[in-house]
């Protein structure tokens, strides 16, 4: 099963039921190879050493494992005894699957999804083990399709946000606009066409994209790797940046707009993203460019009150001081490498989701709630 719209060669996940593969994008942009994910066990790894990565894809992914686990490895519910067992072993193999990585939301959202999709079939007269397998396979299944329209519809949503924002500052370039991205968000971020990626993808597909820039964004090089590739795929006109080159980008006046990504966008739309997204937060602020999020309703966690909740993944020092194996760094030297940080909501001029723009306070507060989580 491949989600309608999405570029085979930009296919992070390929599923069909019982077998699941994903993309390596470790080894991108220099071979296009996929990996068997057999069951959970291997998904977690998958997850964790980056074969799969940013969040939207990684709580797909998740979900589709627990899928190919109860297919492949349960006889689609078969091999359980009572409805309790099978519930149980789904709802510990989900929260086991959740550890994988802390600060993406996604996969908790998935997880959580596919337990109530369980814990419904489970209260159903006729229930059995094989009834409430089934149901958890379709939910997954359910949860994979929808992310790419949920993409869809932010790339319209998005595209003209972005436009009213910049236009009002009197920025753009004949009606178009110069917009910087970082990290990547794209179609190998999800299950294709991309959050912040699908809104500069809607801009460049209604003509009004005079210009991506993407950062490298060191030092996994998702920008480098992942989104350069994903842009000259796409013939899209594009420029890669040093992450360091950023506020004298935006001061050389050739940014209309920053449309980011999100890992985690919390109750006051405090946003965890990709380590360097604070920092392009205060350049925007500082330019007075408008500076966007775009994140699906699966992205959403009300229920942390504010960033300084959110819990930051800490990665390995080799990420910093090797490159591709090969040090680059002095022998001895510590280093500190947290993999997000978060974009303070008073520097935020909108976030973009599959329902609409996220309501803000006068005093530039969001009003995240479960209304936007997909409840209402
Ligand atoms: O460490 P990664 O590559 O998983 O980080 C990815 C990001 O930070 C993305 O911006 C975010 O997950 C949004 S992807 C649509």
């Amino acid at each position: 099963m491949a989600p309608e719209g999405s570029p085979s060669s930009l296919q992070a996940i390929r599923y069909t039921r019982g077998s699941l593969q994903l993309l390596d994008q470790r080894l991108l942009p220099f071979q296009t190879a996929y990996l068997d994910v057999p069951d959970v066990k291997a998904a977690w790894t998958q997850i964790r050493d980056m074969v799969v990565r940013g969040a939207p894809a990684i709580g797909c992914t998740g979900a589709l494992a627990m899928a190919v686990e109860l297919q492949t490895h349960k006889g689609a519910g078969t091999e359980f005894s009572s409805v309790k067992e099978a519930t149980d072993y789904i709802n510990s193999t989900l929260d086991y699957l959740v550890t994988s990585r802390p600060t993406a939301v996604n996969l908790a959202d998935a997880a959580n999804k596919l337990k109530a999709a369980a814990a419904l079939a489970a209260a159903a007269d006729a229930a059995t083990p094989s009834s409430v397998c089934s149901a958890v396979m379709d939910a997954a299944e359910a949860y994979f399709v929808e992310d790419i329209a949920s993409n869809k519809a932010m790339g319209a949503t998005g595209a003209a946000a972005l436009l009213a924002a910049a236009h009002a500052r009197g920025r753009g370039v004949g009606g178009k606009l110069r917009v910087l991205t970082h990290c990547n968000t794209g179609s190998l971020a999800t299950a294709g066409y991309g959050t912040a990626l699908g809104v500069i993808r809607a801009l460049h597909e209604q003509g009004t994209l005079e210009h991506a820039f993407c950062t490298e964004t060191r030092p996994y090089n998702q920008g480098a790797r992942l989104t350069a590739f994903e842009l000259a795929h796409d013939q899209l006109p594009a420029t890669l940046i040093c992450d360091s080159a950023a506020a004298a980008l935006m001061a050389s006046g050739q940014v209309d707009a920053v449309v980011v990504g999100a890992d985690r966008v919390v109750a006051n739309g405090d946003t965890a993203n990709k380590i360097g997204t604070k920092s392009l937060s205060i350049s925007a602020a500082h330019f007075n460019i408008p500076f966007f999020i775009a994140a699906p309703t699966t992205t959403l966690d009300p229920h942390l009150p504010s960033g300084d909740h959110i819990v930051i993944e800490q990665r390995t020092h080799e990420e910093v001081t090797h490159f591709r194996g090969i040090r680059v760094a002095a022998e001895g030297v510590n280093v500190w490498n947290p993999s997000f940080d978060v974009a303070p909501c008073g520097l935020i001029e909108g976030i973009i989701t599959e329902r609409g723009m996220i309501p803000k306070t006068k005093d530039g507060v969001f009003q995240v709630s479960s209304r936007e989580r997909g409840k209402g």
